[in-house]
């Protein structure tokens, strides 16, 4: 019996890496797609992930989810990932449709159907998550596991010097999440900088695989090896997402996880979207969320590699 996976996600270069492994992996149903604003605006991150479903030959429906935050203005990465998300080389990204339903409306319908058996997988802002819990609390129950790509577990931020990116857009949405009694698992962006860099030889032995998966993967990190180059400083493009649907799909890519207390600032304009972990248990709070803080990049990248085969 394949898991049954719901994919919130703002559709951009890390993130259809991320669905290409969901959506060819042998175990996993995806039996949903929901996209929120993000990386780039929602329209744009719909497109990009219709694209990447047609490129997998795949059926999964994707659902329109929010073009905002909870309560502030949407900031986007195209400073990362290229104005249209997917490293700028000039893909055919428009012109297909989603399915009909939000993406909020058919999430709670899954935790419904699927109770107690249900995997989510957010690797976008959590906005979506939050208004779906929001309007349905009994779903953060009925979920079996949310595994978050967001935060720092080393608090070493890549949007400020403190947090990351899906928690920066929309924090508001974050302390829904995190009050909200979900099993929650995060794979933060210390986990990509530290285990899922692809070098340049990594990149060149993926060209080589000439496939059409392949190929992508590594064409559309154009931008985001810019941005890596020049302000992440790392030896590569990262790919936070994948290495997060992977940790999903087969936990033994981390070989170390936590159980910490977590909380997300929402006020200061210093540290907005920063999650704050508890390592030392010093709140003296119950933990709410299993954080890895290790992971092998041997493993991800076997995953990795399964999935692009032609
Ligand atoms: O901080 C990395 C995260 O922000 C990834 O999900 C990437 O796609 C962006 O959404
Ligand atoms: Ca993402």
């Amino acid at each position: 019996m394949k898991r049954k996976f719901f994919i919130d996600t703002d559709t951009a270069s890390d993130d259809a890496v991320a669905l290409i492994i969901a959506l060819r992996h042998r175990d996993v149903d995806v039996i949903g797609i929901g996209v929120v604003a993000g990386n780039v605006p929602l329209e744009m991150g719909v497109q990009n992930a219709l694209y990447t479903r047609e490129l997998c030959g795949s059926s999964a429906p994707i659902y329109v989810g929010a073009a905002q935050p909870l309560a502030r203005e949407l900031r986007t990465a195209q400073f990362v990932h290229g104005n249209d998300g997917m490293g700028d080389i000039g893909l055919d990204l428009v012109g297909r449709q989603p399915n009909a339903g939000s993406a909020i409306d058919e999430l709670i319908k899954s935790a419904h159907e699927f109770e107690g058996v249900l995997e989510l997988v957010t690797l976008g802002p959590l906005t979506n998550i939050a208004l779906a819990l929001q309007k349905d609390p009994s779903i953060a129950k009925k979920i079996k596991r949310c595994v978050v790509m967001g935060a720092v577990a080393d608090h070493i931020g890549n949007v400020t010097p403190v947090a990351e990116f899906n928690m920066w857009v929309d924090p508001e949405a974050v302390e829904v999440v995190l009050q909200s009694g979900m099993n929650l698992e995060f794979v933060g962006w210390d986990i990509s900088r530290k285990f899922a860099v692809i070098t340049p030889a990594e990149s060149a032995m993926l060209r080589a695989m000439d496939t059409p998966f392949a190929t992508f993967t590594v064409d559309i990190q154009r931008v985001l090896e810019k941005f890596c180059e020049n302000e992440t400083h790392l030896a590569g493009f990262d790919l936070p997402d994948p290495i997060a649907i992977a940790y999903a799909i087969n936990s033994s890519v981390a070989d170390e996880v936590r159980n910490m207390h977590l909380v997300v600032e929402t006020k200061s304009p210093i540290t907005e979207g920063m999650v704050v972990m508890d390592a030392l248990g010093i709140m003296h709070q119950t933990p709410n969320a299993l954080v890895v803080t290790s992971a092998r990049h041997d493993v991800f990248m076997s995953m990795l590699m399964d999935a692009l085969e032609a």
